[in-house]
């Protein structure tokens, strides 16, 4: 296996990793306005998805040609419930900006069987992809996950249905009413199709990243960091 050595760029606050993310989508789309993106959930990317809306509002960028895929969601999950991640997007990005809904895809937590789901998410990427741009963010503690490619995740793996790791499950619970509305389980894309992508760039902020991020970039390339795999 060839192994690259990442590109890192540390910055001085939480404005500046929005900005430096943000950078990275506006040029990929004004380069190639029908761009394929990967794009992902959780609390840091938060500020680069107002930053987005703030470029298309003052009419800088147009999301109208580009394709946008999901890394992931809970299933089951209703898309109404506001812990899903197809809520989640429209909330902070969709919604805000010009992109078709039929150019938008997320993995369907209402659909009935999950392994069904996977492999329709599976055959879309390889109908469009593979991305261009992939934004990640990475699990916290020693989850070093990306996407729901949990601990154990193989670099050959694909979109399937995952059970979320102890950790996860306590770290997010905090997004659900209680803990009987928390899935076990969700739909990820795999390693294999995140590493598909032309471009991958990984935003951490946060000491609760610092555990992955030292093991990711120091230490050996495996499933027990998933996140490693980007080497
Ligand atoms: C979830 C998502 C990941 C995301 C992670 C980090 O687990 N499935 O894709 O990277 O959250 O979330 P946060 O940015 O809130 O730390």
């Amino acid at each position: 296996m060839k192994e690259y050595s990442p590109k890192i760029k540390i910055l001085d606050d939480d404005l500046s990793v929005d900005k430096y993310a943000t950078s990275f989508v506006i040029n990929q789309v004004r380069l190639q306005p029908s761009s394929v993106i990967t794009l992902p959930t959780g609390s840091t990317p938060l500020g680069m998805y107002t930053l987005l809306s703030d470029e298309y509002s003052n009419k800088r960028i147009s999301f109208k040609l580009v394709t946008f895929f999901n890394l992931d969601e809970y299933w089951p999950i209703k898309k109404s419930s506001p812990s899903s991640y197809y809520h989640y997007m429209n909330n902070h990005f969709f919604n805000k900006v010009d992109s078709p809904y039929e150019n938008r895809f997320i993995p369907n937590g209402e659909a009935d069987d999950p392994n069904i789901e996977s492999k329709k998410y599976n055959n879309l990427l390889e109908k469009y992809g593979p991305s261009d741009l992939t934004i990640l963010g990475i699990g916290p503690g020693k989850t070093a996950h990306i996407g729901f490619n949990e601990v154990g995740s193989d670099y050959n793996s694909k979109t399937r249905y995952v059970l979320l790791s102890k950790e996860t499950h306590d770290t997010n619970l905090k997004f659900f009413d209680k803990e009987g509305d928390m899935p076990i389980g969700a739909i990820t894309q795999g390693i294999s199709n995140i590493l598909n992508s032309k471009k991958i760039i990984l935003i951490a902020k946060g000491v609760s990243k610092a555990w992955g991020i030292n093991r990711v970039i120091n230490g050996n390339i495996g499933p027990d960091a998933p996140a490693s795999f980007l080497r």
